[in-house]
């Protein structure tokens, strides 16, 4: 049985005594301090209402109640924060939330990998080319991607370039809701021009439509419009990796009582940093936002239990969300122990997939890539394993882009592996486009273990 003792004290910084992974190492000490310190210093990004919200409508989706939709890029460049990308992205989000939405006759609730997704974690420190050897790039919250030593030089100010981007795409999404952009009256207004010639838009003009049919029927009956249907809530995500970072972002609510991260309203940790005795670890077990954990084909029952313990100590409904990513291959076998441990703690949490991480692959001349048949498998076979051990899988979480990219083969256009170098733009990892993402959606909306 791993045991971690711990003092009960937490505060922000107490994760500065433990082994914290994935860090970035600054040749500048001073220079970060004061970085650290500005952003300590500036306006929160969310507020803690939301992040309540959001915690209630987790457990929600916990109850079966509410299916959860979260996805966007592997990582956020600060050059990309362009208002047309982000109006994509939202619009794709929104389009497979209607058709979730209509094939699951559930509320979603959606949460973008957005305004924040800036520090990657990476399984080398260091990247040798042609014999010259330099940090890995670490998202652009830390180092540029250009293989030089200068770009590849951890820079504290992008921190605050990142928080930067973060509040402007923070502040358009807001805009953008609040405006009318997702009103249910006008799902016209979220097409994506391309998508008119995608061999799967014509299904998706049906939902959409009966969508519209059903929503009119609703208002002609009751004789006014139905309550919210012009807005609907979105919410954001990161990962809580750059823990100087976090900690800044980290603020005592009054009203609450409470500290809360409001860099963002539900953090996750990363598969590579969830180590019980970690920084991590230590570090999100204090803060009242609902919170993510990866969990790999490397996690046992012991440890999953005893990670429930650390990080919902009081069984808060909504608190801890599970985000499982083994593998097409592996998922039948690794997920009936863990969902038996879970069980065996008699605490609630929720149980997403991640059908991305389990899958990567190189193509025989090296470009990483996915493939869209084993992102479905992985998927198919949760829902199917969740049902069949008494438990159940209450969302998805995804790589994808708005952008027409060609990063994973197969979907309706069959991309191939020689498709690739046509339109691959990660920096990262490989994302849908928003063709298999919107196919991804309509898949699960069909999937009878998924109501
Ligand atoms: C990610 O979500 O981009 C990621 C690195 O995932 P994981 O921690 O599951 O490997
Ligand atoms: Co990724």
């Amino acid at each position: 049985m791993v045991s971690v003792h711990r003092a009960d004290e937490w505060a922000p910084d107490s994760w500065q005594r433990r082994p914290t992974l994935q860090q970035p190492v600054y040749r500048d000490p001073d220079a970060l301090a004061s970085a650290v310190r500005a952003l300590s210093q500036l306006p929160p990004l969310v507020v803690s209402w939301e992040v309540d919200e959001l915690s209630k409508r987790l457990a929600q989706a916990q109850a079966g109640n509410a299916f959860v939709i979260q996805g966007g890029d592997c990582a956020e460049s600060l050059l990309e924060c362009e208002s047309d990308r982000i109006v994509r992205q939202l619009k794709l989000l929104l389009q497979m939330s209607l058709v979730l939405v209509h094939g699951l006759r559930k509320p979603i609730i959606r949460i973008g990998r957005m305004a924040g997704q800036y520090a990657k974690p990476r399984s080398s420190d260091v990247e040798t080319r042609d014999g010259l050897t330099l940090p890995a790039y670490r998202g652009d919250n830390v180092n540029r991607p250009a293989f030089d030593p200068q770009a590849r030089e951890p820079d504290p100010e992008l921190l605050l370039r990142g928080y930067e981007r973060a509040a402007l795409t923070l502040n358009f999404v807001r805009a953008l809701i609040d405006g009318g952009f997702a009103d249910l009256h006008h799902p016209e207004y979220w097409d994506l021009d391309f998508m008119r010639h995608s061999p799967k838009y014509d299904e998706y003009r049906r939902i959409v439509e009966s969508l519209g049919d059903s929503l009119h029927f609703f208002e002609s009956l009751a004789g006014k419009p139905v309550h919210d249907s012009h807005r609907v809530d979105f919410y954001a995500s990161h990962e809580g990796l750059h823990l100087l970072s976090e900690q800044a972002q980290t603020r005592y609510v009054q009203r609450r009582q409470r500290w809360y991260n409001l860099s963002t309203h539900l953090p996750w940790i990363g598969v590579r940093t969830a180590a019980l005795d970690g920084g991590h670890v230590e570090y999100f077990r204090g803060i009242a936002n609902p919170i993510g954990v990866k969990v790999g084909a490397n996690a046992d029952a012991a440890y999953l239990r005893e990670l429930i313990r650390v990080l919902n100590p009081h069984r808060i409904p909504g608190r801890l969300t599970l985000i499982h990513r083994f593998g097409a291959a592996h998922v039948e076998s690794k997920l009936p122990d863990l969902i038996e441990a879970v069980h065996s703690t008699g605490s609630p949490v929720l149980w997403i997939c991640d059908p991305m991480h389990g899958n990567t692959e190189s193509t025989g001349t090296g470009v990483k890539t996915r493939r869209f048949d084993n992102i479905l498998a992985e998927l198919e076979t949760a829902f199917r394993v969740h049902r069949a051990y008494g438990s159940r899988l209450g969302g998805v979480h995804l790589e994808l882009t708005g952008d027409n990219v060609t990063e994973c083969t197969g979907g309706a256009r069959g991309l191939s592996d020689a498709d690739l170098a046509r339109a691959y733009r990660s920096s990262v990892d490989p994302r849908l486009n928003f063709e298999q993402a919107l196919e991804v959606s309509m898949r699960i909306a069909r999937h009878p273990d998924a109501r």
